[in-house]
């Protein structure tokens, strides 16, 4: 069964929370419960397709060693599994894993601040898919559970923070406002991911590649999608997002330039009218307009129009969106591994 909530961890990370609530905005119901369906489908033939993949693929002799170890435990809250708090099953783990350990949280609302150190590797968190489990923590800066309501000082509330590398996350749907999606720093693989949030909701350090997932805005005014802080023209760092959807409320720039060399690529991507013509924003800082690297290639929808767009951002070609557009954008090859379980 693929798992509609699954988050496959493998080596170093550490993550504050993750909150899953399930409530999802009355306007974009409809359009949600059609888009979830049609990529719980998708996610069964890209498992086949990943499957075939790992038979001709290396990962590291760490991470099968792991895998060749594998075990399982069970978080329940009616006391059948083996604990009942997310975790109680982390703090199980060796903070120095070397096994896979699979933890397989049933249905249910968990409201807890899940915290897995960055030493502990090797570590899946995976849910039931038809019927995923929330983790909510109950913590931000000024209030909590990732609040809807936007547009106010301090509401920041990341869904999660990911500053290990090599995480993937297949299935997950992060909920928020301002700052949901903490993509600290780190190689990221997001697929079939849903990310609703108003400001900067995707933002930090990460080299992350975004398959297949849905961008859900839930601004009232205008804000940015992504605010990339790559802070270097040496460092390898930025978000790239292929076939994913961009749409939602309110005006919104697919980027704005938190570091002077930001990067950020959409490829093959759905972007809603609710793109600003300009398309991207440098924060006010002229400086970096001639620094940041802002690409679109092969999108499409109303607002992929990029007649309007900042003379510094780049429609790429073939050869330059080359680099941003597989898995070896994040040395996928020696570590994404199967996500089915
Ligand atoms: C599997 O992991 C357990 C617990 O860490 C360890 O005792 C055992 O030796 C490992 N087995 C193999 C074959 O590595
Ligand atoms: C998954 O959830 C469904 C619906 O609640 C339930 O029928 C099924 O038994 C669950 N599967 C597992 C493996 O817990
Ligand atoms: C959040 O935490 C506060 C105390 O810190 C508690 O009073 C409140 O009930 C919690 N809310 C939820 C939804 O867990
Ligand atoms: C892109 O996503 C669509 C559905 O939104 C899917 O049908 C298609 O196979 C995906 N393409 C690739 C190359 O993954
Ligand atoms: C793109 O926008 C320009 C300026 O608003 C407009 O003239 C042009 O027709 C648009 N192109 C498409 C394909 O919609």
């Amino acid at each position: 069964m693929p798992p509609s909530f699954h988050v496959l961890f493998t080596v170093n990370l550490f993550f504050p929370f993750l909150s899953c609530p399930n409530t999802l905005s009355s306007e974009t119901g409809m359009d949600l419960d059609t888009w979830v369906s049609l990529h719980v489908q998708r996610h069964k033939e890209r498992s086949v397709v990943l499957a075939q993949k790992m038979s001709v693929t290396s990962p590291d002799w760490k991470l099968r060693l792991a895998e060749s170890n594998r075990t399982q435990v069970i978080v329940s809250q009616d006391g059948s599994g083996d604990f009942m708090t997310i975790n109680e099953a982390v703090t199980n783990i060796p903070l120095h894993n070397t096994r896979r350990v699979v933890i397989r949280i049933n249905s249910g609302v968990y409201r807890e601040k899940v915290n897995i150190p960055k030493t502990m590797r090797f570590v899946t968190l995976v849910g039931n898919a038809s019927d995923p489990p929330t983790i909510t923590g109950n913590d931000t800066a000024s209030t909590n559970s990732a609040p809807h309501v936007v547009g106010r000082r301090g509401e920041q509330a990341a869904a999660l923070r990911i500053s290990g590398t090599k995480a993937a996350f297949y299935s997950c749907s992060f909920y928020g406002s301002q700052d949901t999606l903490y993509d600290h720093k780190g190689l990221h693989y997001f697929n079939n991911c849903l990310i609703q949030g108003s400001v900067d909701f995707i933002f930090g350090y990460g080299t992350s590649l975004y398959e297949n997932c849905y961008l859900n805005s839930v601004t009232k005014k205008v804000a940015s999608v992504t605010a990339q802080k790559r802070s270097d023209s040496s460092i390898a760092s930025g978000f790239s997002f292929k076939n994913c959807t961009v749409t939602g409320s309110g005006s919104i720039y697919l980027g704005r330039a938190w570091g002077d060399y930001s990067r950020v690529v959409f490829s093959y991507t759905f972007l809603d009218k609710i793109v600003l013509p300009q398309g991207w924003s440098d924060w006010g800082k002229t400086s970096r307009d001639r620094k940041v690297y802002y690409g679109e290639y092969k999108c499409s929808g109303g607002g992929a129009n990029v007649t309007g767009r900042v003379t510094w951002a780049r429609v790429l070609t073939d050869e330059e969106a080359m680099p941003f557009i597989g898995t070896y954008y994040i040395d996928g090859d020696s570590w994404l591994i199967n996500p089915s379980l």
